[in-house]
């Protein structure tokens, strides 16, 4: 049958009819907020770059988690700024760490949010790169050990959830031995599985200070010509253990989120980075967009493309609006 038998403007006819038909549900208890914890008191710094995004002191944090939790998005991942940068970054597995003191604060204030690390070494270190570092070289195996430690110690703090981002490999078995051997097998691990050197990453290295201090990022994150090699990465991280695995950034990786959503049963979370996040600002404070559509078309139709989560820094927003949203 066709037309004038079939009119698909039929189903478009109606609120009540839209939101029956509608073949995607996007819900605050499916975003993760990304929260920049740095040392101080009373700190509560707008990014730059990035309007609506803060740097907070620990004892800012009950606040911060009690909006959260009153819009129901029910999980954060950590970004910590340390007081000091190293060869190696030693803050980075420090009992009184900034990320673990705010590990704790958060579990203090409300046990239920679920508290995700990001585990890298890139905000950590003197030189700025996601490994440590030999001459120009980016060490593989012998980072696997800090990042162990670094996860541990995570843990130790009381995360729930540890998100290794910095594409070593191995980094998964290597995390998940370390984590299982000093008595946290309940610990899950989210892979960054699938992350792409990427432009779109600018804002987050000022908002963490974590740009490297010579050369790029290309030796270890993924060119973004490349699709099968997205699929040999998620299985690589699914035969070490990851838990979840993650693509990164969203919007220029839509097709990617969609073939590791149809070749694996894990959940399936986008990170809808930074630079996605100041384009959509810098638009709207111009009012060359409507920031609020444009915000939950872009959300929903990173869910459509595969995602079961999303990590974004609109979320408090989109939360917000999703609930008079038609
Ligand atoms: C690395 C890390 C980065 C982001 C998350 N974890 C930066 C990088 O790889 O340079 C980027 C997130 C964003 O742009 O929003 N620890």
């Amino acid at each position: 049958m066709s037309f004038p038998t079939v009119r698909l403007r039929r189903l478009r006819a109606t609120p009540t009819l839209r939101d029956m038909v509608r073949e995607t549900m996007l819900s605050a208890s499916q975003l993760i907020y990304p929260l920049f914890v740095v040392h101080g008191r009373n700190v509560h710094e707008e990014i730059g770059s990035m309007p609506g995004v803060y740097h907070h002191s620990v004892d800012r944090l009950a606040a911060e988690i009690d909006e959260l939790s009153a819009l129901n998005i029910p999980a954060v991942i950590l970004f910590g700024i340390p007081a000091h940068k190293d060869p190696i970054g030693q803050e980075n597995f420090a009992e009184d760490g900034i990320v673990q003191q705010a590990i704790r604060a958060i579990k203090a204030a409300n046990p239920a949010i679920l508290v995700i690390t990001d585990v890298c070494l890139c905000e950590y270190t003197d030189h700025g790169h996601c490994g440590l570092v030999r001459g120009n070289e980016i060490l593989n195996d012998e980072t696997l050990d800090v990042l162990g430690r670094v996860a541990v110690s995570h843990a130790q703090a009381g995360a729930d959830v540890v998100a290794p981002s910095g594409m070593m490999d191995g980094m998964i078995g290597a995390i998940r031995a370390a984590l299982d051997s000093a008595g946290y097998p309940g610990v899950s691990i989210f892979s960054y599985a699938i992350k792409y050197a990427s432009a779109f990453y600018g804002p987050f290295r000022e908002a963490a200070d974590s740009a490297p201090s010579f050369g790029d990022r290309r030796t270890h994150q993924m060119d973004p010509a490349n699709a099968r090699e997205a699929l040999r990465e998620a299985q690589l991280d699914v035969e070490e253990g990851a838990d979840m695995l993650m693509v990164k950034p969203a919007l220029a990786y839509l097709d990617i989120i969609r073939r590791v959503r149809a070749r694996f049963d894990l959940p399936l979370a986008a990170y809808n980075v930074s630079g996605e996040y100041s384009m959509v600002k810098a638009a709207a404070a111009r009012g060359w967009l409507d920031e609020r559509r444009v915000v939950l078309e872009t959300l929903t139709a990173i869910r459509r493309a595969g995602a079961d989560l999303i990590l974004t820094y609109h979320a408090k927003d989109a939360a917000a609006w999703l609930q008079s949203w038609e």
